[in-house]
């Protein structure tokens, strides 16, 4: 029988993960991958929007949320693991995947494995690139400072870099919940994935390859993936959209609800239809 509900607590790969896990049973399966350093919850909004109608999960990649960490070095390949392996323990067979940032990172490397897998592609504020020299050097630069004074520093100065200028006056409950988010994140396990980060490989290469329909989404003042590296994935995808978010930064979906879901549904009613009779 199918647990329901919110922080539930499942095995993958001998760590505890924890996810939420909503909507009608038979339906489609939306699976969501947080950014980096936050965790499922930034997903709510997305899951009040489409819980009536769509199956939705979200969980807390490991060391982020109230997922375990383990202690093995943290990569892009080790999180595609347990990404397989938790649509496995779920019985998942086929999902349509939605990750932001970091989850678009994971979502990307998991496809290029396992395309058969995943029957749609949602990437929000996400890139296909690998880091330049100077993007390893910046990462490298931020673990060693989270380690000599810990992670205080480096939350307050990311913050600064993921919203839209306004948002910094209109949306403090919005910054306040992504800040709560980061400081839950250990130290440890911030640098770990720091690490996984800077070392991950491009994905852009195999992009032409995928044949599943696939939304990209973007705000319009994302300083991290802005819009340009969003549509160098649309160049290189076969069956894709791009949608620019207005007012939004590199969290389109937190600071742009209403946009991004109705940009979410119309993708699922188009690819996804559910017979509502
Ligand atoms: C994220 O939001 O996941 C990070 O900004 C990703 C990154 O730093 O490349």
């Amino acid at each position: 029988m199918r647990s329901l509900g919110t922080n539930i607590n499942t095995n993958v790969n001998g760590l505890m993960v924890s996810y939420n896990d909503e909507g009608p049973v038979g339906t489609p399966v939306v699976l969501f991958i947080h950014g980096f350093p936050l965790n499922k919850s930034m997903w709510n909004a997305q899951f009040e929007a489409l819980k009536p109608t769509y199956r939705v999960i979200a969980y807390d990649v490991r060391g982020h949320g109230n997922s375990e960490a383990g202690t093995e070095d943290f990569s892009i390949e080790l999180f595609v693991e347990d990404l397989l392996g938790f649509m496995d323990t779920l019985q998942l067979d086929q999902v349509i995947l939605c990750g932001l940032s970091m989850g678009g990172y994971i979502a990307l490397s998991a496809i290029e494995k396992h395309p058969e897998r995943f029957i749609g592609l949602v990437l929000s504020d996400t890139q296909c690139l690998a880091d330049t020299p100077e993007a390893i050097a910046k990462r490298m630069a931020a673990i060693e400072s989270i380690r000599e004074k810990g992670a205080e520093l480096y939350v307050e100065q990311s913050i600064q870099n993921l919203f839209a200028v306004a948002s910094f006056d209109t949306k403090p409950m919005e910054i306040g919940s992504v800040k709560e988010m980061m400081n839950k994140t250990t130290a440890q396990s911030m640098c770990n994935t720091l690490h996984a980060l800077a070392v991950r490989k491009e994905t852009c290469s195999k992009l032409s390859e995928l044949t599943m329909p696939i939304l990209i989404l973007v705000g319009q003042e994302d300083k991290i993936t802005p819009p340009k590296v969003a549509r160098l994935m649309l160049d290189k995808t076969q069956h894709s959209t791009l949608v620019i978010v207005e007012h939004a930064g590199h969290l389109a979906n937190i600071e742009n609800p209403h946009q991004f879901n109705q940009q979410l549904m119309n993708f699922m009613d188009r690819y996804f239809p559910i017979d509502k009779h």
